[in-house]
């Protein structure tokens, strides 16, 4: 494409198109539609339960009966699918984490009963072992070490348990090396080949997932930080190499996560793969704009419609947003 204007002003005047609102819908390049969005919900034990989470203004701990309302909610508003989060107990917690293999625990209940209310929604399993392990690490941790491949194997009947309860797009965000295939074939040896992977591909040691810990009962409890398996900031090269590596593992589609920072990333990916890339709105992202609006230091509605038309500019297919009810509700105005 020429990108040299072929007038100059005042031939040329780029505000005429802008004068009016029918004209700016007509030349609008970007759109986001609640279609666009992966409504992610925190579970939590119990019934009735709706609890705040205090780093997160408006979201919610949700128990089963509580996400199966957020379901047909969704459904409602148009949002295909729901990724789900457990928040759990120290208690339940344990070295290896051996909760997340649990085919009765909360993600795996939350998956039934919502299937069984709600069978048209889409629901996205994360896999790894933070939520579950006593140390708040995504895989195990020996002599200070995560260690990859017991990890993976352990992953795998995360994924497999996951998707029997009903889980239709897997979502690995453990960052371990070759875990991709690993679920794949573990899938399907499983009778599971039609559950979908989506790869947390690229993603990165962030400080933006902080209240994401908080909502999970991880906060007090990690040891140390996530850098030896998740990316380092500074690079971009290497997360045209993790998404190389995931696509050629058989994963569906693809993530970049958190997002606003990254959106470089999701070009990038979108560019050199045209794969089905999808951006994750984490916590932190979530958290700066709402308190921000609570102090009315911006317009929230507009930050929050600002922030995830930026995604879909950047190439994103779509986004996982603990905004997404809120942001289709401003989308059927
Ligand atoms: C765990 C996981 C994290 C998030 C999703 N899955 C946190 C982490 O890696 O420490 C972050 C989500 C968010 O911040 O909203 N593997």
């Amino acid at each position: 494409m020429n990108k040299t204007p072929l007038a100059r002003y005042p031939n040329l005047r780029l505000r005429r198109p802008r004068a009016f609102s029918w004209s700016r819908e007509l030349y609008a390049e970007h759109h986001l539609r609640p279609q666009d969005l992966i409504w992610a919900v925190i579970l939590k034990n119990g019934n009735g339960v709706r609890e705040p989470i205090a780093a997160m203004p408006g979201v919610c701990r949700l128990s089963v009966d509580q996400a199966v309302l957020a379901a047909k909610e969704a459904v409602g508003l148009g949002i295909p699918a729901l990724a789900l989060f457990p928040y759990t107990d120290t208690k339940d917690r344990s070295p290896n984490g051996d909760e997340a293999l649990n085919a009765d625990n909360l993600m795996c209940r939350a998956a039934r009963a919502i299937k069984d209310a709600v069978p048209d929604i889409g629901l996205m399993a994360d896999v790894a072992l933070d939520p579950y392990t006593d140390h708040g690490h995504d895989g195990i941790l020996k002599d200070g070490e995560i260690i990859n491949d017991r990890t993976v194997e352990l992953l795998v009947q995360q994924a497999v348990a996951e998707a029997k309860a009903g889980f239709d797009i897997i979502a690995p965000s453990d960052m371990m090396d070759g875990r991709v295939g690993a679920i794949r074939a573990g899938l399907d040896a499983a009778g599971s080949e039609n559950v979908q992977i989506m790869a947390y591909a690229a993603k990165y040691a962030s400080a933006f997932y902080g209240p994401y810990r908080e909502a999970i009962g991880s906060a007090g409890i990690l040891k140390g930080d996530k850098r030896t398996y998740q990316m380092d900031p500074r690079n971009s090269d290497e997360a045209i190499r993790e998404v190389a590596l995931d696509l050629a593992e058989g994963a569906d589609c693809v993530m970049v996560k958190p997002g606003m920072p990254y959106l470089d990333i999701i070009r990038r990916v979108k560019d050199e793969f045209g794969a089905p890339t999808f951006a994750f709105q984490v916590s932190g992202e979530y958290a700066m704009i709402k308190a921000a609006a609570q102090n009315d230091w911006i317009d929230g509605d507009r930050a929050m419609m600002e922030s995830l038309i930026a995604f879909k500019r950047a190439g994103a297919n779509g986004v996982i947003s603990y905004f997404a009810a809120d942001a289709a509700k401003a989308l059927q105005g």
